[in-house]
């Protein structure tokens, strides 16, 4: 970043205080984020630095939405058993059995694009939606049958639960220990959002307890590091992750919800516009701090 007066970081970079000082030591005025969430970030100290940081607020959330039905889907019909048992000429279906979607009810944790877009789609397949978000849309009640709750009575009633809500003080181990006492026995949860909202220690009790009955995650609480890299040379030493993925009912992918053609093609325009906006001296409609 010597001698730049732009970076463009992605979500597994950290910005913290200490980071955003070297580059603006650097003469570094503008962060542009290739990403939606800004968690990473420490805004305030780039406020103070004077930097500028904008982010790409939407690229496709239908490229994270179809990746939670993904993760729900290959978990309820036991797809990875299926192979392994394909592989081997076993063709009995013993621990293939799987349930209807339709009819069940679906818990949405942030009622944002993504999880709109999470909640279209599960209307389609005739869920019943119960949805938790501290800033309802009231109008998306009649628009997609949705029933707007607290986060108790959501984890107490729902057979599934997907989380779509963004990072911060408030969510960081908002799904622990007291939540997942609460739930449904046999619930499902899946977590496209952002790893730490979930205390993975919490997790695998509630998976050994059986209240848990299955975890899709595509992001992990200490993916930092771990994913976007190629470990296959090295064996990681996280303990949490060694033990997280031994579990036949969590199926983990390295945060590649966003990856799809259309949502790289958007980002790409999206950062392309905000670093152009800087060089010109204008300020992009996707700054944080206007
Ligand atoms: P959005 O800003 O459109 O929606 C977030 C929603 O969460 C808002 O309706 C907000 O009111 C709600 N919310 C805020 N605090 C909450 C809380 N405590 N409990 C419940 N709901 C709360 O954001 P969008 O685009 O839907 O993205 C959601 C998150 O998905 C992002 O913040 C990001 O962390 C994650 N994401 C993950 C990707 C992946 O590849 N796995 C890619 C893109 C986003």
């Amino acid at each position: 970043a010597k001698s730049c007066q732009a970076v463009s970081l992605f979500t597994s970079d950290k910005a913290d205080a200490s980071v955003l000082q070297t580059l603006a030591g650097y003469g570094v005025k503008y962060i542009a984020l290739r990403s939606v969430g800004f968690d990473h970030v420490d805004l305030k100290e780039a406020k103070r630095l004077q930097m500028q940081v904008a982010n790409v607020p939407a690229y496709s959330p239908h490229s994270v939405a179809e990746h939670a039905v993904t993760l729900l889907m290959t978990l309820n019909r036991k797809i990875l058993l299926s192979q392994e048992l394909m592989r081997v000429n076993d063709f009995r279906l013993d621990g293939l059995t799987g349930f209807d979607v339709h009819e069940k009810k679906i818990g949405i944790v942030g009622i944002g694009k993504i999880g709109e877009t999470f909640a279209r789609i599960m209307n389609g397949f005739g869920c019943e939606l119960l949805c938790y978000d501290p800033c309802p849309r009231h109008e998306l009640e009649v628009q997609l049958n949705i029933r707007f709750v607290d986060l108790a009575y959501l984890c107490t009633h729902s057979d599934v639960i997907s989380i779509h809500c963004p990072l911060n003080k408030t969510t960081t181990h908002l799904f622990n220990k007291e939540l997942f006492s609460i739930m449904k026995k046999g619930v499902f949860v899946i977590n496209t959002a952002r790893g730490p909202i979930i205390n993975t220690q919490d997790l695998m009790q509630a998976l050994d307890a059986g209240i848990v009955g299955a975890a899709g995650l595509d992001v992990y609480e200490f993916e930092k590091g771990l994913f976007f890299h190629d470990h296959s040379s090295k064996k990681t030493d996280d303990q949490v992750f060694q033990k997280l993925r031994l579990y036949k009912n969590v199926l983990i992918t390295g945060h590649q919800a966003f990856l799809t053609e259309t949502a790289l093609k958007n980002i790409a325009q999206t950062t392309a516009y905000n670093l152009n906006c800087f060089a010109k001296g204008a300020l992009s409609i996707n700054a944080l701090e206007k």
